[in-house]
């Protein structure tokens, strides 16, 4: 039976003990780490989400009674435990916070018992994710998760200071809303009194929080849950939070500049980082041919080189056929891997191919300045020395070339130049590199749809000079966008909105809108901007990809709570699940089931 608190008062978490506290009667509550029995002589470590205390029950200084009682805990047990802290009779544990101290006990209780729990709630257990996620309330014991949570609600804590002292107000915004097209697939909630009808849940407040800037709020922010049904991956999860703001008479080096100051202050009070501003920009021309990506990692470079030119001439029938079909040959250089065994240069071309490569064509220059290459023999001499120049070839590099549209050079050489880097051990997780990506392109070809989209949305404002463009060569205008980078993850996103109804007006058009079809899912927006709209603009961060990356972990769900799993599902609680016929039945709704 488990014993009652009867009006016991914790004073201190477990590792908020020091020497300084040597001497003081105390008491701590928490889980039975382990317990270590020597006879007579019984260790009981108990932890807490701070950290643990050794508890010391020792023939002569606890009575019998005690130390017998402490004999039969075991892991997980939570407790209660009255007593003396001194300093360490024995050696002093260097890798404990309170490894000077422990406590001689003169009261234990056993709160609540536990069973044998399925995994040992430690640091960095081996334990698959599965089975982690099945008990996820044991997982979230374990130190390393804890300190995700607790440094997760610290930034909480610091970004909603930060921005309600840069005159932000906190505004929520609602969760059951109209689909609306564009970007991800909707979450649809079905309507018990409209039957047929159904709210969705929101992919991001855009619509709102632009009409917040209407109602004259000036400057919004909130920390807004966010859900999308796409594909997922590590770094993408069904429903994620945003740090979602909006501003008022403002233009693209107004949002930056506060953003840039909320990252430093940021880093600097969770991490003790410095972020130097300003964080540089780069055009999101100049990121794509540098970098083949529009969320380059600059902590290292191994920088795409365009070869085009260089190799126009040779007779090599793929890079010929490349440059014929209206595309490019471009390498990079991956210094000191000239030696790399044809193994693995083969697994390279594999990878290149899932990325859309139809090859990968390699030049090794080996220590003697000889030359292993997959197409040296489809150039001449003169053609190689150039090319080789052109790439800043010294011997030992491993050169590697795609040859095809832009699209999919830069997929592959973007891909590959960051597979490299995790082969060769470049992604140091203490360094943090921003980066602002910028004049992203306004729209975006899609062949699936057969049409132009909206990059970023089509609330998004086009580059001023560009706006002449918009006719005659759409996919030339660039916009109002920006993105921010850390360490190649985008963390954030947004843009100058459209605030005049003639260019939302040519947006829609390009966009193959109908008058009537944009009237019918944005027209409360577009009737909003009649009645006298600010220029605003705004940006969204990804709260849990920023948290992911403070606390070094490989992915989102290690600084979510509750995450789901690849198939959106939730190992816990098993959502979704069916329900009953008679919910469905209120609902108006029939499953179709397919074969
Ligand atoms: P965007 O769609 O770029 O912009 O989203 C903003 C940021 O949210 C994060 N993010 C995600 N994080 C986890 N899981 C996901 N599935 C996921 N999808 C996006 C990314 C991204 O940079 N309304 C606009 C912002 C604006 O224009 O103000 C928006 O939602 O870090
Ligand atoms: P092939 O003549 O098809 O055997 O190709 C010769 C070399 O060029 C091989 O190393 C291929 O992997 C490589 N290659 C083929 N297509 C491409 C491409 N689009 N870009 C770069 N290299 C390629």
């Amino acid at each position: 039976m488990a014993e009652l608190m009867k009006g016991l008062k914790r004073t201190h978490r477990c590792a908020e003990l020091t020497a300084a506290d040597v001497g003081k009667t105390v008491t701590v509550m928490g889980w039975v780490q382990k317990n270590r029995n020597k006879g007579g002589l019984v260790f009981v470590d108990v932890r807490d989400r701070s950290g643990i205390i050794q508890v010391v029950f020792e023939e002569g200084k606890s009575d019998e009674v005690l130390i017998e009682k402490a004999a039969k805990l075991r892991a997980e047990f939570v407790v209660a435990v009255v007593g003396k802290v001194e300093k360490r009779s024995g050696a002093v544990n260097e890798h404990l916070a309170t490894g000077e101290i422990e406590i001689i006990p003169g009261e234990l209780r056993i709160l609540a018992e536990s069973e044998t729990p399925p995994f040992p709630v430690e640091e960095k257990v081996k334990t698959k994710e599965e089975v982690r996620l099945k008990y996820r309330y044991l997982d979230l014991r374990r130190p390393d998760m804890q300190r995700n949570l607790m440094m997760r609600s610290k930034a909480a804590t610091l970004i909603r200071q930060f921005l309600a002292n840069e005159g932000f107000l906190e505004i929520e915004t609602p969760v059951l809303i109209g689909s609306t097209p564009e970007g991800a697939r909707d979450y649809l909630v079905p309507s018990r009194l409209h039957q047929g009808h159904f709210y969705a849940l929101p992919q991001s407040p855009q619509l709102f929080k632009q009409l917040l800037m209407c109602s004259g709020c000036d400057r919004y922010f909130q920390l807004a849950r966010c859900f999308r049904d796409e594909d997922l991956r590590a770094d993408r999860q069904p429903e994620f939070t945003q740090i979602d703001m909006e501003l008022s008479f403002v233009d693209v080096d107004d949002v930056i500049d506060v953003n840039e100051r909320l990252m430093k202050e940021l880093f600097s009070e969770v991490l003790g980082v410095d972020v130097p501003l300003p964080i540089p920009r780069m055009t999101w021309q100049e990121a794509m041919d540098r970098y083949g990506s529009d969320k380059p990692d600059i902590r290292f470079g191994m920088e795409l080189t365009d070869v085009t030119e260089v190799v126009a001439g040779s007779e090599f029938a793929v890079f010929k056929g490349a440059i014929e079909n209206g595309g490019t040959v471009r390498g990079i250089n991956a210094k000191g891997q000239g030696a790399m065994p044809r193994k693995k240069i083969d697994k390279l071309v594999s990878f290149a191919k899932d990325y859309g490569a139809k090859g990968l064509a390699y030049l090794a220059v080996q220590e003697d300045g000889t030359v292993k290459s997959s197409f040296a023999k489809f150039m001449t001499e003169e053609e190689t020395k150039k090319l080789m120049e052109a790439m800043g070839a010294e011997n030992g590099d491993l050169l590697l070339f795609a040859a095809d549209k832009n699209k999919v050079v830069w997929a592959v050489l973007g891909a590959l130049r960051l597979e490299l880097a995790k082969q060769m051990e470049l992604l140091d997780k203490d360094v943090y590199r921003f980066l602002w990506v910028t004049e992203f392109p306004l729209l975006e070809w899609s062949d699936e749809e057969n049409r132009f989209m909206a990059m970023h949305h089509p609330f998004t404002m086009p580059m001023e000079e560009d706006i002449q463009y918009i006719d005659s060569d759409p996919g030339r205008v660039r916009a109002k966008a920006y993105d921010i980078v850390l360490n190649g993850n985008e963390i954030g996103g947004g843009s100058v909105r459209i605030f005049d109804p003639d260019i939302q007006s040519k947006m829609f058009e390009v966009l193959g809108f109908t008058p009537e079809q944009a009237k019918e899912q944005f027209g409360f927006l577009l009737t909003a901007f009649k009645y006298g709209v600010p220029p605003h603009a705004g940006l969204a961060y990804g709260l849990d990809r920023i948290i992911m990356l403070m606390a070094k972990a490989d992915s989102i769900r290690d600084v979510i709570a509750f995450p789901k799993i690849k198939d959106a599902s939730d190992l816990m609680t098993e959502a979704p699940t069916p329900v009953d016929a008679k919910q469905l039945e209120e609902l108006g709704l029939e499953i179709a089931v397919k074969e």
